[in-house]
């Protein structure tokens, strides 16, 4: 089940976190803290035993009417049954239910996740070859809200 996080999430929602990222990961207190910044787009999903599967981010932006895709993580055992989409489907919905006009975020160029966002139709508008740093390149991808979500891969 995709829902909202409850404080009592966030210990395991840091459990997925460095499950999936190891050591480059945010902190626990950063969760907590985008729980009271972020509530209404911050999302999880139920796994087994009180664990959860995965969690998605999305955060406002200083650019009017913009939002991005913070983060988006799936435990690697629980991957490849739609989790990872369910969550982005629910971020962008509950984004569009801001009347927000577009959504961004990035993402490495070689990670398997960009034909997820293509799918989900979102578009590469920057390639930065240093984003995070010297060689840290990251694609910048755009979802203009202009019509329904696309809930098939195109
Ligand atoms: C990216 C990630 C969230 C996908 O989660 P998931 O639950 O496995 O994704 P889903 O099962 O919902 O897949 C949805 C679609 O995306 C496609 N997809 C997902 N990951 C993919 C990958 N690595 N390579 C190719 N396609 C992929 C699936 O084939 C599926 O296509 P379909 O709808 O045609 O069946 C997960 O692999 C992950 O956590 N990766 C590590 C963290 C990460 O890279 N996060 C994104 C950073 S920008």
């Amino acid at each position: 089940m995709i829902r909202s996080p409850r404080t009592s999430d966030i210990k395991a929602v840091f459990a997925v976190e460095r499950d999936v990222f190891g050591t480059h990961v945010y902190p626990d207190f950063f969760f907590r803290q985008a729980l009271d910044l972020w509530g209404d787009t911050f999302f999880v999903a139920d796994g087994e035993n009180g664990a959860l599967d995965g969690y998605v981010i999305g955060a406002p932006c200083h650019e009017p009417g913009v939002m991005w895709v913070l983060s988006l993580a799936v435990r690697g055992a629980s991957r490849g049954r739609g989790i990872g989409k369910a969550l982005m489907q629910e971020v962008l919905a509950a984004m569009k239910a801001r009347g927000i006009t577009s959504a961004k975020l990035t993402v490495h160029p070689d990670n398997g996740a960009v034909t997820l966002y293509q799918n989900l139709g979102f578009e590469i508008i920057t390639k930065d070859p240093h984003y995070f740093g010297e060689n840290d390149p990251r694609l910048v991808m755009e979802l203009r809200f202009t019509g329904a979500l696309r809930s098939n891969p195109a």
